[in-house]
């Protein structure tokens, strides 16, 4: 490993855009199809991992929602969930923030009460024993009606107490924020935060959109915003975090290599910009990898990587406390590596 890579895995991480039905790995997906006497459309571990070859976000989304129907019961989303948190122990994540789908679930007669007390199982579990606090946003999926996705944040409702924001993913074209304000609007009435992805598929205007009609406090993706220099002009006076994940815009085809990804001069015309996993089961890599695999494509100086450690830290749902305790460690990460500490 070199001295680059070896601090990136001592550095610790806040992750602000991770799936959680896209951390499935094929080996507990096919543990969960045994466990639920699901037939899957695949025969092993490899053939899923030969499947994994997206042209665009669609062609990955059809994959992604078939794999998630393997998840039924309450042990099974507790499952899921302390897998990526074990994780986020080997990849140093101090805090994450993780999306979830419950249409993806409900649609199949699955309560969202099963789906959401799984994973909150797991994420206290995962502070008491691991030391990583995180949140839970509820994602809206914006192929279906925007009357479904009310009517999915009437079902949530009992469950604000652990739910700190709502956000929107799925399908991108053709599906704008501008179709969700009135839900957003409810939403932030009951006390969520809210978020969208935007700018990864979709035009830059619905970067804009996001902001000005669903009031988001981060957007998810965000790399399409070069396409208008005053939205750049914007995110940076504002500090709108925007949560990069690169190696899912490789899989995925928003651009042809990591050597051609934006990451890096947002960074250095100073947006808010953050890296993160996605859906790592599918892209091939935890935040880790992520990290490592962007400072060799882009030449990312240990200064960058730092960057982005704050950034992250100051975009998360975090209260004071928590946020200057994450400070305070990314503070001594910069003092061993400026002392060299091998
Ligand atoms: N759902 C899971 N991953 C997604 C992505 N990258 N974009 C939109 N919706 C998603
Ligand atoms: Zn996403």
């Amino acid at each position: 490993m070199d001295s680059l890579d070896t601090a990136i895995a001592r550095l610790p991480k806040v992750e602000l855009h991770l799936h959680i039905e896209g951390s499935l790995e094929p080996e507990l997906m096919f543990e969960l199809a045994e466990r639920n006497a699901i037939q899957l459309p695949w025969d092993s571990v490899e053939d899923i991992r030969r499947a994994y070859e997206f042209s665009d976000l669609q062609s990955f989304l059809d994959i992604y929602y078939a794999g998630a129907d393997v998840l039924r019961t309450e042990q099974d989303f507790f499952d899921l969930t302390w897998a990526y948190l074990e994780r986020c122990r080997s990849d140093k994540v101090r805090h994450t923030e993780i999306f979830f789908d419950p249409q993806t679930h409900t649609d199949r007669g699955i309560a969202i009460d099963t789906v959401i007390q799984g994973i909150t199982r797991a994420l206290d579990e995962g502070r008491e024993q691991l030391g990583i606090s995180s949140r839970l946003i509820l994602c809206f999926l914006r192929h279906l009606s925007a009357e479904a996705a009310m009517d999915t944040l009437e079902q949530a409702l009992p469950w604000r107490e652990r739910i700190v924001a709502v956000g929107l993913d799925s399908s991108e074209k053709d599906h704008p924020p501008e179709k969700f304000k009135a839900v957003f609007e409810r939403a932030r009435e009951e006390g969520f935060l809210t978020v969208a992805h935007a700018g990864e598929e979709g035009p830059a205007d619905y970067i804009r959109q996001a902001l000005d009609l669903l009031k988001v406090r981060r957007i998810d993706h965000g790399v399409r915003c070069v396409e208008d220099p005053d939205l750049v002009a914007r995110l940076v006076a504002e500090q709108v975090p925007l949560t990069v994940c690169p190696l899912s815009n490789i899989k995925l085809r928003v651009f042809d290599r990591l050597e051609n990804h934006n990451l890096k001069d947002l960074l250095r015309a100073g947006v808010c910009a953050t890296i993160n996993s996605d859906d790592p089961a599918y892209f091939g890599g935890y935040i880790g990898e992520n990290f490592s695999a962007t400072a060799q494509a882009l030449n990312l100086t240990l200064g960058d990587i730092e960057r982005l450690a704050r950034n992250a830290i100051q975009a998360a749902f975090l209260d004071a406390e928590r946020r200057e305790d994450l400070l305070i460690e990314l503070d001594h990460w910069r003092e061993k590596n400026a002392l060299g500490c091998g």
